[in-house]
């Protein structure tokens, strides 16, 4: 769930409870990853203040914000269809509507949006939102309004996001902003900046205020949680001038991931997205000490092919890969563990697509998520390589890997029946309201009948039966942690 594209979640609106006085109506909604949603939330938070109020429906709304992703040409394709149904709204029942586009496609196109898109009033990229009501100001004087700057700073650490609309179990928790990887496919290094880490401070007081809201887990978040480093701020290429002091009392991931597990040795513990030449073993170490540090590692490899891997600038091969999936299993044995994979990277041949079923089938994922390469203007692929690898080609390697998921997904999710799983009871299920659905700390979704437990209840479930998604059981009782 807390990965990157939930197609479940796309397009979610944002509602959060009316306060008293506000009289302008926003509609905000977000497509994209996790760290968009999160974004979305220190957004509302900054325009509750300013006087709005969200609502549900684009007829009645003052501001309509969208934010929005750029990962593959599908997703902007998502986004320019909503912004021909804003217009559509506009013309004929609500002129007085204005529309902000925010995020990764604001951030890309920049000022082509005003032009191109003679409906948007307002472009914001993701490190500007705190300037929104300056914006706002400019807007409602009749001018178009645009701040696309990325910044070395901004963390959004001093804004607490609102969380309304959410089960009030499971928060994301930002502790990074922008990638420095560059990896060739990849757009995120130009839409979201180079990277940077939030004070730890203001995360463990985040962390603490959730839980004292009677939030049961948390997912710290980053485009790559592993590379986070504090040593009083600024950007993470600049840590090599950093003083000695600021070297000596700086705080990396593993240290993050104590700090919290010790602040709520109760509150479930999550992260995402590892990158595997940034994971270093110090971390799964910290999740070995910690029974509130969910051992569950999304580690995307993107090909199983080292050509492809170099080609890709992943700085790690797919033997490096291996042994540190070794490591993990060796550290963590009931470690589970998922991936992102990509099929038809410019000359990707046969034997490449090979070695990424050969590499599934050695590691046997969980679960993975998994793409057809998508051209994204000014990344170094689309400036140096050809996409030569014709679309039925790349729909058929994707069909495979996807069937190979399934089994694997499968295997994995039998080898939890007859057991007994601690839940967090997260939601209903969504085929039935008689039974209740959470997670296990493997990240798999389980559902039971309902009995007295309630929502954010962890309770000890002994599963019978499987899909390839979801395991199915009965509740035997509260576990330890509640
Ligand atoms: N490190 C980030 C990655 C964000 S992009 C994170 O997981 O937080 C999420 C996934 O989208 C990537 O891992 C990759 O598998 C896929 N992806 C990125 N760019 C792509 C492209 N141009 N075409 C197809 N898939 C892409
Ligand atoms: Fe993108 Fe690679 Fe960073 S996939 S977000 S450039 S780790």
């Amino acid at each position: 769930m807390e990965k990157i594209i939930d197609e479940n979640k796309q397009g979610e609106r944002l509602i959060l409870e009316t306060k008293d006085g506000n009289t302008r109506k926003l509609f905000i909604e977000s497509y994209g990853c996790a760290m968009n949603f999160s974004d979305s939330e220190i957004v509302a938070s900054i325009l509750q203040n300013e006087g709005f109020n969200t609502t549900q429906s684009l007829e009645d709304a003052d501001l309509v914000l969208v934010n929005t992703c750029s990962i593959r040409d599908k997703a902007e394709q998502t986004v320019r269809k909503r912004l021909e149904k804003y217009n559509a709204v506009k013309r004929s029942v609500n002129p007085k509507m204005k529309v902000g586009v925010l995020g990764c496609m604001a951030e890309r196109l920049k000022s082509k949006f005003l032009e191109e898109e003679k409906i948007v009033d307002l472009v914001v990229g993701p490190d500007a939102y705190k300037d929104l009501p300056n914006l706002l100001a400019e807007v409602d004087e009749g001018r178009d309004a645009i701040n696309v700057i990325l910044s070395k700073e901004e963390t959004y650490g001093d804004i607490s996001p609102v969380r309304l609309n959410t089960n009030g179990v499971t928060a994301f928790v930002s502790i990074t902003r922008g990638c420095d990887n560059m990896c060739t496919f990849c757009v995120v290094p130009f839409t979201r900046g180079r990277e940077r880490s939030r004070d730890p401070q203001s995360i463990i007081e985040e962390v603490n205020d959730l839980w004292n809201r009677g939030f049961k887990e948390i997912t710290l978040l980053g485009q790559n949680v592993d590379s986070y480093l504090w040593y009083g701020g600024g950007l993470k290429k600049d840590f090599e001038k950093a003083t000695d002091m600021q070297k000596a009392t700086a705080v990396n991931f593993a240290k993050l991931l104590e700090l919290c597990a010790q602040a709520q040795p109760k509150m479930r513990i999550r992260f995402s997205t590892s990158n595997p030449q940034d994971m270093t073993l110090d971390v799964v170490e910290s999740m070995a000490k910690y029974d509130n540090i969910c051992n569950y590692i999304h580690l995307p490899v993107q090909s199983g092919s080292d050509r492809i891997l170099k080609e890709m600038n992943r700085q790690h091969t797919r033997e490096e890969y291996i042994e540190l999936i070794d490591n993990i299993k060796r550290i963590i044995p009931d470690c589970t563990i998922s991936h992102d994979m990509i099929v038809g990277f410019p000359t990707e041949t046969e034997e490449d697509h090979q070695d990424t079923l050969t590499l599934m089938e050695h590691v046997k994922y969980s679960f993975g998520y998994m793409f057809a390469y998508s051209e994204r203007p000014g990344t170094l692929a689309e400036r140096k390589m050809e996409d030569d690898v014709p679309e039925p080609v790349k729909k058929r390697r994707l069909a495979e890997i996807v069937a190979l998921q399934q089994r694997h997904s499968l295997y994995r999710t039998q080898q939890e029946t007859n057991k007994i799983v601690e839940v967090l009871i997260e939601k209903d299920s969504k085929k039935s309201s008689n039974h209740w659905s959470g997670r296990t700390q493997h990240n798999t979704v389980a559902v039971f009948p309902k009995e007295n437990y309630k929502i954010g209840d962890f309770v000890n479930v002994k599963i019978t039966d499987c899909t390839t998604a979801t395991l199915i059981g009965e509740a035997v009782g509260y576990s330890d942690n509640n």
